[in-house]
């Protein structure tokens, strides 16, 4: 579960490294916290809802005093990758590193939440390999018409004038996840409808009692 992995990176030019073991286990930081870590990973397109349901989510979970952390694409695209683009190459290295940072705040005993559009599903099968015990997909499911008529950064009516190319959706392919752990239908739910959702998944999957029986 801690081995890191250096799976789908394009190049591997690190050599002579020895791994160490923790000392502290994740099971370790489960008893610690009261709940599981896991990696919830937001799937959808711009506009979909990923980011107004990450941060609600993870005030609500932070609230009531557990351990929760968004990963938001354009958040990680202001630093680490800062660096890629939107070509299908760059946006499988943008997935590779935002998966491996979502493993290693999984293994730090946080429920991760991935916010990325994230639109290949070799990409997404590429993180649930790193952590398959921890990793559930979750479709932030709305049609292009309701994201574009939503457009709350304006960006579909830049992308229709052409002024942005590879738009997802629009001159970019999005592929649906083909089994996702949970399916969030946001074009016919309110937003509370959708927290409750995630939080009756969270609570089923990830507040059992085997969080405890498992150490
Ligand atoms: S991903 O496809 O590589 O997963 P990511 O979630 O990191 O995308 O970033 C998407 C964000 O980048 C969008 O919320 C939007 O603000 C911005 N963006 C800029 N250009 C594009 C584009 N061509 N396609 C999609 N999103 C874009």
């Amino acid at each position: 579960m801690t081995e890191p992995s250096a799976a789908g990176a394009k190049t591997v030019k690190s050599t002579n490294i020895t791994r160490v073991t923790h000392r502290v286990t994740v099971t370790d930081r489960w008893v610690r916290n009261g709940h599981q870590s896991g990696i919830l990973w937001f799937t959808g397109l711009s506009g979909a809802g990923k980011t107004t349901l990450a941060l609600e989510l993870e005030r609500q979970l932070h609230a009531d005093g557990h351990q929760a952390y968004v990963l938001d694409g354009d958040n990680l695209r202001g630093g680490l990758n800062g660096d890629l683009g939107f070509s299908p190459e760059d946006r499988s290295e943008n997935i590779r590193r935002a998966g491996e940072v979502a493993a290693l705040f999984a293994d730090a005993g946080v429920i991760v939440i991935g916010a990325l559009i994230s639109p290949y599903e070799a990409d997404r099968q590429m993180v649930r390999a790193m952590r398959p015990d921890l990793f559930h997909e979750v479709f932030i499911k709305s049609d292009l018409d309701v994201c574009e008529s939503r457009d709350p950064k304006g960006l579909y009516k830049k992308a229709r004038a052409g002024e942005i190319p590879e738009f997802t959706g629009i001159s970019a392919p999005y592929e649906e996840p083909v089994a996702p752990e949970l399916i969030v239908d946001t074009a016919n739910q309110t937003v509370d409808q959708s927290i409750k959702a995630l939080r009756d998944y969270i609570s089923a999957n990830l507040f059992q009692d085997r969080a405890v029986e498992v150490a």
